[in-house]
């Protein structure tokens, strides 16, 4: 028996196969993808197994990660229904982990048919920074798997980076703010490299010093128990170049823009996870 199967190979089942990899030896990790080319690939760069179909990926592992878009999932749950009945009759530990934005473990027990069954369930949300082990992964707390579970789970996936463990009220906004943020982040910093271009600097400098910033900042902030803005304070002198910013930020609605990003994010959450 493997310890852990990727069911799709695609952004964060590369990043979180990436992590198991390291986290435990490569011949305990399975993966598979519906283009044969791209999960071999993975599998060989890896050391790990590429298998052709998810049912052998599920049969042969302990934990099965579900890694393929909300949109596919339905079908997916479908096509491996027959393989949890299967291995639930043999009386087989089972661990299913959703990553799935917006699924919650309700919907795998009823796609699955779980009641009674020795199928846990653990629904966790990683972002994309996991690949490099910079990611942070939530988890939400419930009564769908055991406490050895998850404890053996974010042993595989150490490598992956931080974990918390979330209530179910308060799992989704965690989500949101975890998962949706390298996307602004993404583009908060490509918008400082354009101002640093505007103002005469090349683009490889300015996408260099634009992250860099970034990266100390964040550093610093880590390190400090002080209030978020308070560096901005340390940074702003009277009348400085830095203060005169803030204000433009401000009165081009900055604050509001990203709050309502993040609120209009969390809305989009509740939708997607409703599989058709
Ligand atoms: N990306 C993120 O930042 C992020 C963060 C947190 C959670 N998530 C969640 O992670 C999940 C995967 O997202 P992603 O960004 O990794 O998507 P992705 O890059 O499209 O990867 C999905 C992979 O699954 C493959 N696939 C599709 N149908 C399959 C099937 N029947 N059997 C096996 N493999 C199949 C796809 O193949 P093709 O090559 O044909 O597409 C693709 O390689 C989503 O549900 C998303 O909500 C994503």
């Amino acid at each position: 028996m493997k310890k852990i199967a990727f069911i799709g190979s695609g952004t964060m089942g590369t990043a979180l196969a990436t992590a198991a990899c390291k986290g435990i030896s490569p011949s305990e990790v399975v993966l598979t993808d519906v283009v044969v080319e791209k999960g071999k690939k993975l599998a060989e760069e890896l050391g790990c197994h590429f298998v052709d179909t998810n049912a052998e990926a599920i049969e042969s592992s302990q934990y099965v990660v579900f890694c393929v878009k909300p949109q596919f999932l339905k079908s997916v749950l479908t096509e491996v229904k027959p393989v949890f009945e299967r291995c639930a009759s043999a009386g087989e530990e089972k661990v299913i982990v959703s990553i799935v934005a917006g699924v919650e473990v309700s919907t795998y027990q009823e796609e699955l048919g779980l009641a009674g069954k020795n199928v846990s369930v653990i629904r966790i949300l990683p972002n994309t920074a996991c690949l490099i082990g910079r990611g942070f992964i939530l988890i939400e707390q419930g009564d769908s798997y055991t406490e050895e579970q998850e404890k053996e789970f974010r042993y595989i996936l150490r490598e992956a980076g931080g974990f918390d463990s979330l209530p179910a009220s308060q799992f989704v906004a965690g989500t949101v703010l975890t998962s949706t943020s390298p996307a602004f982040i993404a583009m908060f910093a490509n918008s400082l490299a354009d101002g640093g271009v505007y103002n005469g600097l090349l683009r490889a400098q300015a996408r260099r010093y634009a992250l860099e910033g970034i990266l100390g900042t964040v550093q610093l902030l880590l390190q400090s128990e002080k209030h978020l803005e308070g560096l901005k304070d340390d940074v702003c002198s009277p009348a400085g170049p830095a203060m005169i910013g803030v204000k433009t930020l401000e009165d081009t609605g900055f604050r509001s823009s990203v709050i309502n990003a993040v609120a209009d994010a969390y809305k989009r959450f509740a939708e997607i996870g409703k599989i058709k």
